[in-house]
């Protein structure tokens, strides 16, 4: 299968990236762009979703005009993180439903271990967007994929904001066919495996926790 990375380089994504790259951005002004990038991202991921034909009234006239043909969209962040891309996301797919993803490291054997899922009942036929502003190692988006596949989930997107070749690699090893949208693939991880030049601690940035 053909790898499907989509990178979105839309001039108000890279400019607002830009400046959440920048270690002077507060976590004031670093939440709202994560959202507003957030907002500007699911306007492009959702490009091809179908439309249908119905029949209307306008003040003057009778038309037939399109409608979303009612796809039913769930967004699930990987906490914590990803929680700082739903509004934004929602605000563009207000009848999206949220699911919850949590999962650490265990710190022998280095695996994503879940200690927290909650999601929509009827995943199954929804097309879920699995997020996190960074996809670096790809291990804990991976994991956080294949927990919606073992509860029937088949239909799955992943979005970040930066993204590495190896996080993109990890993905597309163990579910080949889930489409990567990110805003920009970056150089490398670095020895703590921290994205370079990246943005720095997403979580610690957005929550305002370092
Ligand atoms: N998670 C982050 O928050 N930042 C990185 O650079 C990599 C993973």
């Amino acid at each position: 299968m053909v790898k499907k990375v989509h990178v979105l380089d839309h001039p108000l994504i890279q400019h607002k990236l830009t400046i959440i790259r920048d270690k002077n951005t507060g976590p004031k002004e670093f939440r709202e762009l994560v959202d507003e990038i957030s907002t500007l991202m699911a306007y492009e991921l959702t490009r091809n979703l179908a439309l249908q034909v119905v029949t209307i009234e306008t003040p003057i006239k009778k038309m037939n005009a399109k409608k979303l043909s009612g796809k039913k969209i769930g967004i699930v962040p990987i906490m914590r993180a990803g929680l700082g891309m739903v509004n934004g996301i929602t605000r563009m797919i207000p009848v999206a439903k949220v699911g919850h993803i949590g999962l650490y490291r265990d710190p022998e054997t280095l695996k994503a271990i879940e200690y927290y899922v909650k999601l929509p009942t009827d995943i199954q036929g929804r097309e879920l967007i699995v997020v996190d502003p960074m996809l670096a190692t790809g291990g804990s988006a991976s994991a956080a994929i294949q927990a919606l596949k073992d509860r029937g989930a088949v239909n799955i997107k992943f979005l970040c904001l930066i993204a590495v070749q190896e996080g993109i690699d990890a993905i597309h090893k163990d579910h080949p066919e889930v489409d990567i949208f990110t805003a920009s693939i970056d150089q490398g991880l670095n020895d703590k495996s921290y994205i370079i030049p990246g943005f720095g601690d997403a979580g610690d940035r957005l929550f305002g926790t370092k």
